[in-house]
């Protein structure tokens, strides 16, 4: 079993049809997918690979290795107490948005990144063009849902993280605790050969297998509410490596703070007949409140938690 590639050109040709399926099929039964031909210019993905392991070198790699997981594992192999390193996760790890510091020391970061981050906010919206036609929504509705009022003031931010090799991977349990995702819309580039990623696909933990210049999809709890649970939110995981420092890059596609999210109208009536309302109706910045102390628990308890508000 792998998670599906999809050839994202193919959504404007003779083979549109089929292409629009295993999209829906990629949303509503595994909550992640692989685009590959997804527009990107291959070179302006190379000169990210590049920047993004530069500045690693020159501006993080010492601040790594006196972060606090590092100090925490080798306590406990000093130690030699048997512990495991539960609680943390073994990541470096800075966001990028249009109103925060950039790093300044790796030549080139900054325009290559601004230049990324602008062709990935537009195929974030092609995706949610495909998924409102998947749906049955109107053109248009997943971004303005995540927009509040006609502007646009949805968030769209990039995290830029690597997973160091790491010495000892049998005391530290994670690089990246398992979640799901609390926003809408996520577009990974994950390292080309360097695993680590997965996802939990009927109970098993399934390999998100390394392709070299794909983007990965998948949907946050947002995405689930608006689709009214039809788009469910997956749990994912980064596990440890003894070799290889792993970087990813993921770029998260979210409503504004300000946003009311709730199931769409659309997806209440079939055939004349309510369907049951699995989810409540909230503003964005209330659930991460919620999230922010219950990223790493279920979800379940957020929308319970966001009900009795
Ligand atoms: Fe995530």
């Amino acid at each position: 079993m792998a998670v599906p590639v999809i050839d994202f050109s193919k959504v404007n040709g003779e083979e549109r049809a089929k292409t629009m399926a295993e999209i829906a099929n990629g949303c509503e039964e595994w909550g992640f997918f692989q685009l590959t031909n997804h527009g990107i210019p291959e070179e302006l993905l190379e000169r990210v690979k590049k920047v993004c392991s530069e500045c690693y070198k020159l501006e993080r790699e010492e601040i790594f290795k006196n972060s606090t997981p590092v100090k925490l594992l080798n306590e406990i192999v000093d130690k030699k107490s048997g512990e495991k390193l539960e609680n943390i996760d073994w990541e470096d790890v800075f966001i990028l948005m249009d109103d925060n510091e950039w790093p300044t020391g790796t030549p080139g970061f900054r325009e290559t990144m601004a230049e990324y981050r602008s062709e990935l906010k537009k195929l974030a919206e092609k995706i949610m063009e495909v998924m409102d036609e998947n749906l049955g929504l109107p053109k248009g509705y997943i971004k303005k849902a995540f927009n509040d009022g006609d502007g646009d003031n949805a968030f769209f931010g990039t995290k830029v993280s690597h997973y160091p090799p790491c010495p000892n991977p049998e005391l530290v349990a994670n690089g990246l605790r398992a979640h799901t995702d609390a926003g809408g819309v996520i577009l990974l580039f994950q390292d080309d050969e360097v695993g680590g990623l997965q996802m939990l696909k009927d109970g098993q933990w399934i390999d998100v297998q390394p392709l070299r210049n794909a983007i990965v999809i998948n949907t946050g709890d947002q995405i689930e509410v608006l689709s009214n649970g039809r788009y469910k939110s997956c749990w994912h995981r980064v596990q440890v490596k003894t070799d290889g420092n792993r970087r990813s890059i993921a770029s998260f596609y979210n409503p504004s703070m300000q946003a009311t999210i709730c199931p769409a109208p659309q997806l209440l009536e079939k055939e004349n007949q309510q369907v049951e309302i699995t989810y409540p109706k909230f503003v964005f910045a209330d659930y991460m409140s919620v999230y922010a102390d219950q990223k790493f628990l279920p979800k379940e308890p957020r929308f319970q938690a966001l009900r009795a508000m």
